[in-house]
């Protein structure tokens, strides 16, 4: 079995969802259930007993300690973490503690029970750390794309966050041996996405006839990727990536953040046309984030390369999918923004 952690928000619970499409191996999936984590993603998993869940914190050393002696998952796969750029700005304590303490705390409790295994099983066991593009820092409009090599220029307290937890994880590598590998992968989008990201912020409020806001002048470039393939090259390098290597994982799809909203617009006045006219009306230019990153881009040559992954979905695809998604699931964007879907986690968990 494997140890997924965070698999409850966004890009963890599409890839529990995966993994269990694709396989029986079982899953343990340890989460805080934070704002960000939504047990009613994984709602299609009720009383499917390939899947077990454990509310906790990745840096409670106990718990840790407990589960991978327990279970003894022969792979960990990170993705726990705070995600959110804006909220790293108003707030970065936390950034601090799950990301960094909380990376710490896997590494080193992994590391112990890795030294314990036999050594078929400590060749075969991988800590697979999911980190970020945003650690590369901020390109101009004609730089090329980032490669594994490039420098580390983090410039949010996220992503310094994230870079620190990259150095932690490259480090316990080449200290101790531990079998780590890290991918680096660009902006996703898909269902679940928590409508505090761009994507489905840009998709709920235009649905509530809000003001779509839009940072600075919009010409931010981000590289977005369907969050199915980014689970595919995660499983590609769970099966064959090499220990200690890093793989950068990308959709090959830049655009400026004004496209994004304006493809957003012309999808939904298509699906859910609105009698006011179309939605584009809403877009509504506001003051920039502070230290705003002008351009990331993936260069994404080397996982095709050596591990043959490549994006089954086209951006046209993947946007098309995800409008429609949300469509579909207005109730789950409902009680997201209403908070009704911590209810149901008080009431679980309060007498435990
Ligand atoms: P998310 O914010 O949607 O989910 C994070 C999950 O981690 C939540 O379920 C939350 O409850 C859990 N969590 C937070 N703190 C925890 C703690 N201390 N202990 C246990 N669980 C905790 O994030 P996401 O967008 O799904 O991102 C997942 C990972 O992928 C992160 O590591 C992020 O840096 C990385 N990543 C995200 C993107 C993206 O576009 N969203 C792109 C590249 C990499
Ligand atoms: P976001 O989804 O927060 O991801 P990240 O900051 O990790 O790339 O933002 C994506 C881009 O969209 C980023 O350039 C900031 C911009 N943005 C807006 O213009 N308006 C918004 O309301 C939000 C949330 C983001």
């Amino acid at each position: 079995m494997i140890l997924v952690t965070g698999g409850a928000g966004f890009i963890g619970a599409n890839f529990v969802l995966d993994w269990l499409r694709q396989s029986d191996e079982p899953v343990v999936n340890l989460d805080a259930l934070t704002y960000a984590g939504n047990l009613e993603n994984l709602a299609s998993l009720a009383g499917d007993d390939r899947h077990t869940f454990v509310k906790g914190d990745i840096c409670d050393r106990e718990l840790v300690d407990s589960l991978l002696a327990t279970y003894q998952p022969r792979a960990i796969v990170h993705f726990a973490a705070e995600s959110h750029v804006d909220r790293s700005i108003h707030a970065p304590g936390e950034f601090m503690r799950t990301n960094v303490t909380g990376t710490f705390t896997l590494l080193e409790s992994a590391r112990a029970h890795w030294m314990a295994l036999a050594d078929d099983a400590k060749g075969a066991f991988r800590f697979h750390h999911v980190s970020t593009d945003e650690v590369y820092g901020s390109l101009g409009p004609g730089d090329p794309a980032f490669t594994e090599t490039k420098t580390y220029e983090p410039n949010s307290p996220y992503s310094a966050s994230k870079a620190a937890s990259d150095h932690l994880v490259r480090a316990w590598h080449h200290t101790y041996g531990l079998p780590v590998t890290t991918s680096n992968c660009s902006n996703n989008y898909g269902p679940y996405h928590f409508p505090e990201k761009l994507i489905p912020l840009m998709i709920a409020n235009a649905l509530a006839g809000k003001q779509l806001p839009v940072y600075g002048d919009g010409m931010q470039v981000r590289d977005w990727l369907y969050v199915t393939d980014h689970c595919s090259a995660i499983r590609a390098v769970l099966e064959s990536g090499k220990p200690g290597e890093v793989y950068n994982v990308g959709g090959w799809n830049e655009k400026p953040n004004i496209e994004i909203v304006k493809t957003l617009c012309a999808l939904l006045d298509e699906l859910k046309p609105d009698a006011a006219g179309s939605y584009s009306r809403l877009i509504t230019y506001v003051t920039d984030r502070p230290g705003h990153d002008r351009r990331y881009a993936i260069d994404a040559r080397k996982i095709e390369r050596d591990l043959g992954w490549r994006p089954a979905e086209t951006f046209d695809t993947g946007i098309r999918k995800t409008v429609e998604w949300y469509l579909a699931n207005q109730a789950w964007v409902a009680n997201v923004q209403s908070g009704a879907y911590r209810d149901w986690v008080e009431k679980n968990y309060a007498e435990r």
